[in-house]
């Protein structure tokens, strides 16, 4: 009786919040199930955040706010893009949205035409490709491998440019791979976004998850020729415990911006009030949340890492950033078990793990395995991990 858009027949499901929620499900029913799904970090919102948004609600401060977001936030983010990325930009370049997903939304929806291309290196966050293709443009995916540290080089991007590419997207540190761009990389990236005209959305969610003194930048910073021609996604989920508040930002030319705006005046008109003064307090009030939890993703990274590297048929690159670990599991594939999706419904049904299975990310034989949860969890989960892999190689 009721005929569905096009669209949304061909839309999936994000494949993440599904294992995840299949995950939580089994928990429900009492599954003793390791849920590695998590996109998110497995901290509280810090207490002044939290402060601020009671005060706000007492306040009485729940009515609409402006559509971009209130000035009070966008002078908090100028304020943040010039104390932590060394940018300048003026509050017409920002706008506030529902989440960094959602910004990526507006900004599909505001730049791309059918037949417009965007490049997308995989494994890439599994969101890029539908968002792209529910604006009506094409995602032209780069595949990378673990060996050139999952990252595209500038001649793969020169080589994938046609007349029809409106942007590359350049997520820095990388859901899912934990892999980053070093300040050289980036800049041999920008000559050629440069060369050839185009647009660089700049995914910088996580760029406070990094581990070993790695330097994160952004490529805006590179030359204001370079900040001119990048979109700058980011916002408090990763970076405050902050994944339900639900606010994200992005900072770029004000004509863009101001047509994200436009097509956020049409939806969801603005973001939520009060988790626009929580975020304010995020962005203005002390910043030691990060410095608080990084001793203990790191501690996880190493143990996962080193962990994942010992088991037959799987190998993990060390990834220098996120929360995210991203073995490759080829070596486990094959007999039995065919692809790293069939591995990660047998890991869930029978070794009572849930890893995310490459596939999603546009990276068949991996899995990712989110080490957003306590070092109990992650030492029970691979010990599973340990024997399923010693049963399907033969080992036990
Ligand atoms: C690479 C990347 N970008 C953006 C987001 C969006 O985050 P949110 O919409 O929760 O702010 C995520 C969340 O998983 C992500 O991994």
């Amino acid at each position: 009786m009721i005929r569905l858009a096009t669209r949304v027949k061909n839309l999936k499901p994000s494949p993440t919040l599904a294992i995840s929620a299949k995950a939580k499900a089994m928990q429900a029913a009492g599954v003793d199930v390791v849920n590695f799904g998590a996109g998110e970090p497995d901290f509280d919102t810090p207490d002044n955040v939290k402060d601020a948004a009671i005060a706000a609600i007492r306040e009485g401060f729940t009515s609409y706010t402006a559509v971009p977001g209130i000035p009070e936030l966008k002078q908090a983010i100028v304020a943040k893009l010039e104390r932590e990325n060394r940018l300048t930009y003026a509050p017409e370049e920002i706008i506030v949205s529902c989440g960094g997903k959602h910004s990526f939304y507006n900004l599909a929806q505001a730049l791309l035409d059918p037949g417009d291309e965007v490049i997308v290196p995989a494994p890439y966050w599994v969101s890029y490709p539908p968002m792209v293709e529910l604006a009506g443009g094409t995602a032209v995916i780069l595949a990378t491998t673990a060996a050139d540290g999952f990252k595209i080089t500038p001649e793969q991007l020169r080589a994938a440019i046609t007349p029809g590419t409106r942007a590359v997207v350049i997520n820095s540190p990388s859901n899912p791979t934990g892999s980053a761009y070093t300040w050289d990389e980036l800049r041999a990236l920008a000559m050629v976004a440069q060369d050839e005209d185009i647009l660089v959305i700049s995914d910088e969610i996580y760029e406070h998850i990094v581990y070993d003194g790695f330097a994160q930048r952004s490529i805006a910073e590179i030359s204001p020729e370079m900040k001119a021609r990048t979109i700058i996604l980011n916002g408090v989920s990763k970076s405050y415990a902050m994944t339900g508040w639900r606010i994200g930002f992005t900072a770029g030319p004000a004509p863009l911006v101001a047509a994200m705006t436009k097509i956020q005046s049409q939806s969801t008109s603005n973001p939520t009030s009060i988790s626009q003064k929580a975020a304010v307090e995020a962005y203005n009030g002390p910043q030691d949340f990060i410095a608080r939890v990084l001793p203990a993703f790191r501690a996880r990274r190493d143990f996962i890492v080193r962990t994942l590297n010992e088991m037959p048929g799987i190998t993990c690159f060390n990834p220098v950033g996120t929360f995210y670990a991203f073995p490759a599991v080829h070596g486990l594939l094959g007999g039995a078990v065919q692809d790293s999706l069939s591995l990660a419904d047998l890991l869930l049904n029978e070794a009572k793990i849930a890893p995310v299975p490459g596939e999603a990310f546009g990276a068949p034989g991996f899995l990712r395995f989110s080490y957003a949860t306590s070092m109990e969890n992650i030492e029970k989960g691979m010990e599973r991990l340990a024997a399923a892999a010693r049963r399907i190689t033969g080992g036990a």
